[in-house]
């Protein structure tokens, strides 16, 4: 079995996987998505599988889809990277699968935005439709932020923040839960704890083991299959009357901070998953 890991810079979680086929004697080789020129007519490639683990959203859809057109099954899908790295198609992936999900609008002007964020109330939050690490999730508590918010987004940024994704705040206990679901199995959860509503662990947020609860268990396997399966790790939101909401799924996931906290062998259990697809069981 031959892997090839699509990546750039190598961060703890490359470092981890990468370490894990090495202790296992697999033979890998790695794609940088810096250096490789891909030549689309080629497509005889020298293995037998592919790990997805580029940093940039774009280079992965790109390249995932050179390497699933060449006939080569790649961790994870094109159609899982294409969906999770949006929003939106997250968010409507959810809906249409019955998932419960923050209530959620889409407009296209800063005036229809505006109305839309009357219509839902104050607090709002407002996010860019790509993006991660809590860049640019907005909080908007009132007209004069949801104006603020709205003109410079309008002025400064380019066309995919006239995009305007504006979901319901959820009042959530200090902190958000996620949970990391490989093929048909939710191997562990953690908290993310905050004294900031943005809880993600790149902005400071604290992990801790949350325990898997069947309910927990049933929505992030849904949410996983909802989008495609694969690796995914998902976001969920806990409201005041203790219902679970999906926010939102990650692929080419991090989980630096949740190997010890879940007591999970994480990247090894992504290999397992690689083989497993390289050998066409899955
Ligand atoms: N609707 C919301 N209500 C309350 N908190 C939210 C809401 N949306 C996001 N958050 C908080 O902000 C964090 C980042 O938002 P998220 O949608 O996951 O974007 P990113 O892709 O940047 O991680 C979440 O982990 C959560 O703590
Ligand atoms: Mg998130």
């Amino acid at each position: 079995m031959r892997i090839a890991v699509l990546c750039s810079r190598i961060r703890a979680e490359e470092k981890l996987l990468l370490m894990e086929l090495e202790r296992r004697g697999l033979e890998y080789v790695r794609i940088d998505d810096r250096e490789h020129v891909f030549d689309l007519h080629a497509h005889n490639y020298p293995f037998d599988v592919v790990l997805e683990r580029a940093i940039q959203h774009s280079r992965a859809v790109y390249m995932l889809k050179i390497f699933e057109d060449a006939g080569l099954p790649t961790v994870n899908s094109h159609r899982v990277a294409v969906t999770c790295g949006d929003k939106f198609l997250v968010t409507q992936a959810m809906i249409h699968a019955g998932i419960p999900t923050p209530g959620c609008l889409l407009a296209f002007t800063p005036e229809s935005a505006l109305a839309g964020i009357e219509q839902l109330g104050y607090p709002v939050v407002l996010k860019p439709v790509v993006g991660s690490w809590g860049r640019m999730v907005s909080k908007i508590n009132d007209r004069d932020a949801a104006e603020a918010v709205l003109e410079h987004r309008s002025v400064l940024g380019n066309y995919q923040h006239t995009i305007f994704y504006i979901q319901e705040y959820i009042d959530k206990p200090g902190r958000d839960i996620r949970s990391f679901v490989i093929g048909d199995e939710c191997i562990g959860a953690i908290y993310r704890s905050s004294d900031h509503w943005i809880t993600n662990t790149a902005r400071g947020g604290h992990a801790s083991n949350c325990p898997l609860t069947p309910e927990l268990i049933d929505l992030s396997l849904r949410a996983a299959q909802a989008i495609g399966g694969g690796v995914v790790a998902i976001d969920l939101l806990e409201t005041k009357d203790g219902r679970l909401l999906v926010n939102e799924v990650n692929y080419t996931m991090e989980f630096r901070n949740s190997i010890e906290t879940t007591g999970v062998d994480i990247p090894a259990r992504i290999i397992d998953y690689v083989l497993a697809v390289g050998r066409g069981r899955l």
